[in-house]
């Protein structure tokens, strides 16, 4: 079936099953207007809403979006203090409508240093939403793609697997998100043409697409355009 929406030619039978995203920009869009890069941030919510919304009406059955990497624990005290909160605030904020909209939301990453208050509604948004059909939305908090490599190195030595048990089928059961199909098309917004530790392990056959666009001012209609783009495009996964 194909649609046409906001002008853009999508057909139904090629999307991408899994979209993840690299949400960047929020402090330089902040900046361009004289404001304090905690308002970037709070508008980025907004985007995110509207793209959680989009993606589900369209029937993407993953969405991956980079909410907080493990890096960025260095941002100064501040800013890494209103990101908590406003995540705390967020969640507690959309779990009624994620119901709603029938979306299950995930959370990977590792938590050792994620506030209390903030886990407390991390398992409650998940505990609430766990029987959802729809869209699968996995946020990535804390989030490093070596460190999810790492983490599971451990849990399989833990578990004592042998050298010859362990292949690709079984590493990946021991990643964040087992079930979880790798993604096919990785958005990055704000021009910046790396990946930044982001699901490193899953992405080495993901289709990549960079816009300039500050992820503040990204719409559903650019969306609608990476996932057309997207669908133009020939996979070969090494084949001819
Ligand atoms: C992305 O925007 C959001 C987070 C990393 C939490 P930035 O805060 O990185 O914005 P820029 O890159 O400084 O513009
Ligand atoms: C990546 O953005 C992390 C998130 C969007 C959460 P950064 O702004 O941290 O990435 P770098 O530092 O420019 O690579
Ligand atoms: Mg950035």
């Amino acid at each position: 079936m194909r649609l046409n929406i906001a002008n853009y030619d999508i057909d139904k039978e090629r999307l991408p099953r899994h979209i993840a995203i690299i949400m960047d920009g929020n402090g330089r869009w902040a900046k361009r207007r004289n404001l304090p890069r905690i308002e970037g941030h709070r508008q980025g919510v907004r985007r995110t809403r509207q793209l959680v919304e989009t993606c589900g009406k369209l029937g993407v059955d993953y969405l991956t979006i980079f909410a907080f990497s493990i890096e960025n624990w260095v941002r100064p005290e501040k800013e890494v203090k209103f990101l908590m909160n406003l995540f705390k605030e967020v969640i507690k904020d959309q779990v009624p409508d994620l119901v709603k909209n029938n979306v299950r939301i995930r959370f990977i990453g590792r938590f050792d240093r994620i506030p209390d208050d903030v886990m407390k509604s991390m398992r409650w948004a998940e505990e609430m939403t766990r029987d959802r059909s729809g869209l699968t939305l996995l946020v990535a908090i804390s989030y490093g793609g070596r460190s999810e490599i790492i983490d599971a190195v451990k849990k399989i030595i833990k578990k004592g697997i042998p050298p010859h048990r362990i292949d690709e089928k079984t590493f990946c059961e021991f990643l964040y998100a087992p079930d979880v199909p790798s993604p096919d098309l990785l958005i990055r917004t704000s021009g910046e043409c790396r990946v930044s530790n982001f699901l490193t392990y899953q992405t080495v056959y993901t289709e990549l697409w960079i816009t300039k666009t500050l992820w503040p001012d990204f719409t559903p209609a650019l969306l609608l355009k990476a996932i057309s783009d997207y669908e133009k495009r020939e996979r070969r996964f090494g084949g001819v």
